[in-house]
């Protein structure tokens, strides 16, 4: 598997250990460039690295004024849907920290997916810097699910191809459409941070760790500088690692 992993005891130190490094990294982006250009991660795990940061004991390590937040991927829900990454993100971070909504970049699912997916494509372009020609994050967090997909990139699924920025996907599994950054601009990224936690994801994380198995969407995500896998020990139980 491509990167480097780092194992913790549960979710806690793991979350602590994510927002440790988002800290160290968003200081040295505010530092040298005044901004910060992330995007988030969605589904369960991160939300408590969100929670952490926006904590007494995180919140005030960041000059949070240079920071934009963008996100991996989005369900074609309202923005208020109990099942959006944009409300997750909102009820975890972004409405407890000192932002104006000017810095909060959310797919507009309001539209139609595919209007919504080409209209995120023009966003990233218009409000990032390139590299090689493609908009460039400086930090991207990705969950993994069971099945070794990441953001909305599910195996078997024509986005896997795309060579857009953003795209929309029906995800036949799931029976429902999804909005989603694809590999060209995640892997485009300067740093990409995996959090993943859960006895659930074992299986997935021992085959990458053989590396047996590439037909997991997960094992095409890279980086320009450094991809960085966090693991618990539930879903690191069964990799091959070298201590
Ligand atoms: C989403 C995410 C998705 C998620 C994985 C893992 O919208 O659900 O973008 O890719 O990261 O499904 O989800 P958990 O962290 O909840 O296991």
């Amino acid at each position: 598997m491509k990167g480097a992993y780092k194992i913790y005891t549960d979710m806690d130190t793991l979350s602590h250990a994510a927002a440790d490094r988002f800290v160290m990294l968003a200081s040295r982006y505010l530092e040298t460039t005044g901004k910060f250009n992330v995007a988030l991660a969605g589904g369960g795990t991160p939300r408590s690295l969100y929670q952490l940061l926006a904590s007494v004991e995180y919140r005030g390590r960041i000059d949070w004024s240079g920071v934009s937040f963008y996100f991996g991927d989005e369900r074609s829900v309202p923005q208020e849907h109990a099942d959006s990454n944009y409300r997750m993100a909102r009820e975890s971070l972004l409405d407890r920290i000192p932002i104006t909504r000017e810095q909060v970049f959310p797919f507009e699912t309001r539209l139609d997916v595919r209007k919504a997916a080409a209209e995120y494509a023009r966003l990233l372009q218009r409000n990032l810097p390139k590299a090689d020609g493609l908009p460039k994050f400086d930090l991207v967090l990705l969950g993994m699910g069971d099945d070794g997909h990441t953001a909305s990139l599910f195996p078997g699924t024509c986005i896997l191809h795309d060579d857009r920025l953003a795209a929309a996907v029906y995800v036949e599994k799931l029976k429902t459409w999804r909005l989603s950054l694809t590999y060209p601009v995640i892997n485009n990224a300067d740093h990409i941070m995996f959090l993943i936690s859960g006895e659930s994801k074992a299986q997935v994380m021992q085959q990458l760790s053989q590396n047996t198995e590439s037909h997991f969407p997960v094992s095409r995500i890279d980086a320009r500088d450094e991809l960085l896998w966090l693991l618990d020990e539930a879903a690191a139980s069964t990799m091959e690692t070298t201590r």
